[in-house]
């Protein structure tokens, strides 16, 4: 049946808000086979017209079901349908087809009050594949072009075995790190200046390993807590870096320090971005005081509707170490990342990899450099761009009901949803794994006791459709919480 001659049937007498009327109707055609994986619908205006509402109300009903997963948009094209809900049940008042009995298993608009927290359906995937994980950090393995990552790997395999890996990294890695780095991050680099690494976390144990024992190093409260077990396993005392919402509180940073450990382009987990002002007033504090800066770039490629800063690197190379990933833009599975030091630091690692004998395996610093080389890693970066511009403004309109603020957006691949106390965030985190969603509360990234509530979202590592119903169960779930607090 073409999706324009859907029978929609709307109750103005039920008291049940006409959006949500109309998103149960299509996901019961959906459901029911009267709507097909590939039709269009009609455009919102057109809806809304023939059912005589405003066209909010469509938009509302399209929007849900976009952010569920069930439609997707395409530019200039119109709204499809993506994927057919499994046992979407109509309302009785919709007038929608019928479909076969069952319990009201579908989730919620966030305007349907009140909420039975007892009829969610879970949102998890199958006991075998276990819950959907909205942990952020994860890699969009979704937008990885397969015949590229072939290819790269075999050119990768072409290249004749070699006798000795260079400790600092196979030089065609360093070459491709370097343009990366000037294309994609404004950082002028020098193959020579640039160590192959085996990802962040592996580097920044790695510098740790050159700092005198009993030194102090202040990492962001709440942040990545990772580099605080590395920090901390190398004898170093950690301490917490204030952080709000400009990013790391610089005048705040107390004496003594022999490094800071921060996440300038996106704050781990909360989500700002370091503002100008303090990222000109961190380094000229490591350049007075003699610290050293760790410029955690994990996610600095992404960013959304706002103009880059300058890396930390860029405006004092002396007292900046530049980390980078390909944990995030690719997947951790590479094992890849890179290092650009401080002069001093640079010699000083090389020189203990050398002694020990230690080289980040060649392998896939080879298929990087392949990626780049033919082009590929810089298309896949617009398609990853373009995957999680659409995904974050889904996640973003489907918690926008809820109430709650919703933070640290403008970049990366998680963003952040505000709560007014440790035990709603408690209470939305346990429900949400009941319900077979992995959703980390901030609780997780304080050292100390925490002082921001709410949760974090990861949107890269969920399929689309999985997204979407993790995300419609979250939103649900949040509304909830916040309406029970406030009885
Ligand atoms: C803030 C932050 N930095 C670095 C990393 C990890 O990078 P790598 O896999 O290169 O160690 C992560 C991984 O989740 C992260 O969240």
């Amino acid at each position: 049946m073409p999706a324009d001659d859907l029978p929609i049937a709307l109750d103005r007498a039920a008291g049940r808000p006409l959006a949500v009327q109309v998103a149960d109707a299509l996901r019961a055609a959906a459901a029911g086979g009267a709507l097909r994986v590939g039709d269009r619908l009609s455009s919102t205006r057109a809806l809304a017209i023939r059912l005589g509402v405003s066209r909010a109300v469509t938009a509302a009903a399209y929007d849900q079901l976009l952010a569920e997963g069930w439609l997707a948009g395409r530019q200039g094209a119109g709204t499809f349908v993506t994927a057919a809900p499994p046992g979407a049940v109509p309302a009785a008042t919709s007038g929608a087809p019928a479909s076969p009995a069952g319990p009201d298993r579908r989730p919620a608009l966030s305007g349907d009050r009140p909420i039975r927290r007892t009829a969610l359906v879970p949102a998890g995937a199958s006991a075998d594949s276990g819950p959907i994980d909205l942990t952020a950090g994860q890699p969009c393995l979704d937008v990885i072009d397969r015949s590229a990552w072939r290819r790269a790997w075999r050119a990768a395999a072409d290249r004749p075995p070699s006798r000795r890996p260079e400790p600092s990294g196979h030089p065609a890695f360093r070459q491709s790190v370097v343009d990366h780095l000037l294309r994609h991050r404004g950082l002028p680099a020098h193959p020579d200046q640039v160590l192959a690494t085996c990802g962040t976390t592996d580097a920044v144990d790695e510098v740790a390993a050159t700092l005198p024992t009993g030194s102090t190093v202040a990492l962001e409260e709440p942040g990545y807590q990772r580099a605080a077990a590395a920090l901390t396993a190398r004898g170093l005392l950690v301490v917490p870096a204030e952080v709000d919402d400009e990013g790391l509180r610089v005048d705040r940073l107390p004496p003594g320090l022999a490094a800071v450990y921060c996440t300038p382009a996106h704050q781990f987990p909360l989500g700002p971005r370091l503002s100008a002002r303090r990222r000109m007033a961190l380094v000229a504090r490591a350049s007075a005081e003699g610290f050293l800066v760790l410029e955690d770039d994990y996610d600095g490629e992404l960013r959304y509707d706002v103009a880059p800063l300058p890396l930390l690197a860029a405006l004092d190379p002396e007292v900046v170490v530049h980390l980078g990933t390909s944990s995030k833009l690719l997947t951790p599975a590479l094992g890849v990342g890179w290092m650009v030091a401080p002069a001093a630091l640079h010699a000083r690692l090389l020189a203990s990899r050398r002694r020990a004998s230690i080289r980040p395996s060649p392998a896939g610093q080879l298929v990087f450099a392949a990626l780049a080389e033919h082009g590929d890693l810089a298309r896949h970066l617009r398609r990853l761009r373009t995957e999680l511009t659409e995904r974050r403004a889904r996640v973003v309109r489907a918690l926008a009901g809820t109430g709650a603020p919703v933070l640290g957006d403008a970049a990366g691949a998680h963003l952040r949803v505000a709560l007014p106390t440790g035990s709603a965030e408690r209470a939305v985190v346990a429900s949400a794994a009941r319900a077979g969603v992995r959703l980390p509360g901030l609780a997780r990234y304080h050292r100390g006791p925490p002082r921001v509530f709410g949760v974090s979202v990861g949107y890269a590592g969920p399929t689309r459709d999985e997204l979407g119903r993790a995300v419609a169960l979250v939103a649900e779930l949040i509304s909830a919480e916040l309406i029970s607090s406030e009885v």
